[in-house]
């Protein structure tokens, strides 16, 4: 007879078990197994239980989530309406592999996502399971759509607070050294221009050479920093004026974050792409993407040639979609 894996391997802890931790046991299992010294240093709470704006910790006390656990729970935690989108897929048994099929919940989500899109202009719909993913997709999405450009050899960002996860493509076109470092050699032909001027990014735009403009409607994790009124107006009129796409990734400030339900909406622009996450799962399952014009897409993906050239094995899945979709009809 075959022994069970915890006969064979030692004691398998239950979801039970989890649940019931004690305090002790769970810094024991983490310090051992996950990253100790960033949880030692990065002043890590025990919380055990979450609802709406408020975290319960082990010893039962209430905390305020001041911050809507790092901008994700823009519906707040363990949102009734998400939770019910995803029992409801489990209860109806749904097939989920959205990377292989046509698929209800994700073709849903990516019409309901259109409606919500500045203009309804961005009809087109990409998705991954984290920020960095999305910006990572995006990249090739704008990478492939120039390639009978040549003269699009670079692509521009900004300077200093950029941020736009943590991936070597992510950190090529974020701005922020600390977290460049030791990921050299970076991806090739990036340019930055600092965030806010108008006039450098229209001296760099005149070279003609960058194939998109990469931008945060409001520089998050670089400090909040909102750029001047018109901004990005300006960027959209020079993007469009030197054929360049314009990329605003929306991840920390779009889903309603900022009091309109895309950040880049407050100057009533249309990206030609716009990049989502954080927000548009609840914080329950893992879910990001990008929304962008159906011209930018098809440049990029509407040929035999390269409609295969960026798949995932969690692309479109079912389930990410439904919290996503989910999350939009809490705001709807
Ligand atoms: C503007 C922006 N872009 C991208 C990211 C990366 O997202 P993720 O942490 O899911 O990779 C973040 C994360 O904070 C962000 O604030």
């Amino acid at each position: 007879m075959v022994n069970s894996i915890a006969e064979q391997k030692g004691h398998f802890y239950t979801i039970d078990e989890a649940i019931n931790f004690d305090f002790e046991t769970v810094k024991a299992l983490q310090l051992k197994h996950l990253n100790a010294v960033r949880t030692l240093n990065g002043g890590a709470k025990y919380f055990k239980q979450a609802e709406g704006c408020t975290f319960i910790d082990y010893e039962g006390k209430k905390h305020l989530d001041m911050i809507g656990a790092v901008g994700v729970v823009s519906v707040g935690n363990n949102n009734e309406t998400v939770w019910a989108g995803i029992k409801k897929c489990f209860d109806t048994k749904q097939f989920m592999m959205g990377a292989i099929s046509y698929h209800n919940i994700a073709a849903a989500f990516a019409h309901n996502l259109s409606l919500v899109s500045p203009h309804q202009k961005l009809t087109k719909v990409g998705t991954a399971t984290g920020g960095a993913e999305a910006i990572e997709g995006v990249i090739k999405l704008v990478k492939l759509a120039v390639r009978n450009k040549p003269e699009k050899t670079h692509i521009l960002a900004c300077v200093r607070g950029s941020f736009h996860g943590k991936t070597t493509g992510a950190v090529s076109v974020g701005g922020k050294e600390k977290w460049r470092a030791y990921q050299h050699p970076l991806m090739a032909n990036v340019d930055h221009v600092p965030y806010g001027d108008a006039e450098k990014l229209e001296t760099a735009l005149r070279t003609g050479k960058y194939s998109a403009f990469f931008a945060e409607p409001i520089q998050g994790e670089g400090g909040i920093i909102v750029p001047p009124e018109g901004y990005l107006k300006k960027a959209r009129e020079l993007c469009t004026e030197n054929d360049t796409y314009l990329v605003i990734d929306e991840i920390q400030a779009g889903c309603g974050r900022t009091g309109k339900f895309w950040c880049c909406e407050h100057e009533d622009i249309v990206p030609d792409c716009l990049t989502f996450a954080k927000g548009f799962s609840g914080g329950l399952i893992p879910f990001a993407g990008y929304n962008c014009t159906e011209e930018l897409y098809n440049a990029a993906y509407g040929s035999i040639e390269t409609c295969f050239h960026h798949t995932a094995t969690y692309q479109e899945n079912g389930l990410s979609c439904a919290a996503g979709l989910s999350s939009l009809i809490y705001f709807g």
